[in-house]
């Protein structure tokens, strides 16, 4: 099993790059399902969700893989398969997202339940009621989802209950080859579904309004290949802003994401760190100082993300003062926090809201990964705390962090993967 082994305790200081976007990568890469012809994307990160994705798509029959550093080119002219098929879908929620465009493009798809995760039950109820609003049949059985409609899917209003994000982009890609216009109401706002609709659009796809919480399509017959280039990831982005305010640094991003991580920027200025924008670049500045506690509500976009809660609540631990996180989106999204106590954090949580007693100084210690985003909140915490830490099932953070000890390591930090059985 692989780790990595954190020197604690030292400021970051210098120039991190900011990959593409995991969670755009995704639901683009699932789009090229919608059309015969060749798609690339540039500015793919190699990640394990990433070549996941690329196995589900060639498991149907397309052909799917890097063609370069970044690059990704996938052909769906030659799909013979309409199953995706369970061994992968439980791997990774996001394999998902390929019901919509199989459905749209095919009339039939047969799709695992990606049952649930580590942070919550994630239900799909949204998605398949969409589904059937443009006229699907809906089957689950043994555990698969089948979805089939005679003839052309039927444009039309899809009121979602919740404004989920992949829930708004498989009826998004839905909608795009139905037969008249759709409505998708409560739609998710978040950049990534911009982005996607972005692709659409270039793709031939007629959308209005993707980024409000009302999406209009007119649908067409075909759409035709593209070529995308991934948005920066304001995830990735914004953990590595909240690493340098933790560690008391001073670190420079540059990815051109400020404009979506305004929520999260506002909440490191509170905490009393100096956050400056340079075209491209993004520059936290603390000038050494310990950071103030900063209380935090995760919300849909345009809020603070539920990916940045764990780390936030890892700046928390070494903040100036007593806060509260509350998570409002996943129902069991504080397993970081058990594994930052056995730093030394003295946190308590319902649940739903952690409170945090901030202390000057965390000791390094074995700690356990349990999904991708707590897996950086604990890579946080090592490298905040004195001394040794041992961050164990580093795997889950391959999920999402792109080279992540070689960025860290050029800004300062003490930070080597190792195998230990
Ligand atoms: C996306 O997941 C992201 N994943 C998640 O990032 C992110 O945390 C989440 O959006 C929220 O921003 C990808 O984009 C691949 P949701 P998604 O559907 O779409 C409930 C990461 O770390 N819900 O917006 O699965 C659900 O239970 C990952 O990169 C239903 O009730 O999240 C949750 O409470 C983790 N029924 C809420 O909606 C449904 O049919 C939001 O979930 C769908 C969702």
């Amino acid at each position: 099993m692989e780790k990595l082994r954190i020197q604690g305790g030292r400021p970051l200081h210098g120039h991190i790059p900011i990959s593409g976007a995991k969670n755009a990568s995704l639901p683009m890469l699932a789009a090229a399902l919608l059309t015969a012809e060749p798609v690339r994307v540039s500015n793919v990160p190699r990640l394990r969700d990433v070549h996941t994705m690329l196995a589900v798509l060639q498991s149907l029959g397309a052909s799917a893989a890097f063609c370069g550093d970044n690059e990704v080119l996938v052909r769906s002219n030659s799909i013979n398969n309409l199953k995706a098929p369970y061994e992968l879908v439980k791997t990774m929620r996001a394999s998902f997202l390929v019901l919509g465009p199989l459905l749209a493009r095919f009339q039939f798809v047969e799709v695992s339940l990606p049952g649930g995760c580590a942070i919550g039950t994630r239900p799909i109820d949204q998605h398949l009621k969409a589904l059937s609003a443009l006229g699907a049949t809906i089957e689950l059985k043994e555990g698969y989802v089948t979805a089939q409609i005679d003839g052309r899917l039927r444009g039309s209003l899809i009121d979602m209950d919740i404004a989920t994000v992949t829930g708004t982009q498989n009826a998004l890609m839905a909608a795009t080859l139905a037969d008249g216009e759709s409505t998708i109401v409560n739609a998710a706002r978040e950049p990534e579904i911009v982005a996607l609709a972005n692709m659409l659009i270039d793709m031939g796809a007629d959308i209005k309004g993707a980024g409000t919480d009302v999406i209009h399509v007119a649908g067409k017959e075909s759409l035709h290949g593209c070529t995308a280039t991934l948005m920066p990831d304001r995830i990735e982005a914004g953990t590595f802003l909240i690493a340098g305010a933790a560690t008391r640094g001073c670190i420079t991003i540059n990815g051109g994401c400020h404009d979506l991580l305004d929520a999260p920027i506002a909440k490191l200025r509170q905490s009393g760190a100096e956050v400056s924008f340079d075209g491209d670049y993004i520059q936290i500045d603390t000038h050494g100082k310990q950071p103030q506690a900063v209380d935090i509500r995760t919300a849909t976009y345009p809020g603070i993300p539920t990916d940045l809660q764990a780390q936030f609540l890892a700046l928390n631990c070494v903040a100036r003062g007593t806060s509260r996180v509350t998570e409002t989106i996943f129902e069991n999204r504080f397993m970081h926090v058990p594994e930052l106590a056995r730093l030394g954090a003295s946190i308590e949580s319902d649940g739903t809201t952690a409170t945090i007693r901030g202390v000057p100084q965390l000791h390094g210690a074995n700690i356990m990964a349990t999904d991708l985003r707590a897996s950086s909140c604990l890579v946080i915490g090592g490298l905040v705390a004195e001394g040794e830490t041992i961050v164990d099932r580093v795997y889950h953070l391959d999920r999402g962090y792109e080279h992540i000890e070689a960025k860290l390591t050029a800004v300062g930090a003490d930070i080597h993967r190792f195998n230990e059985q």
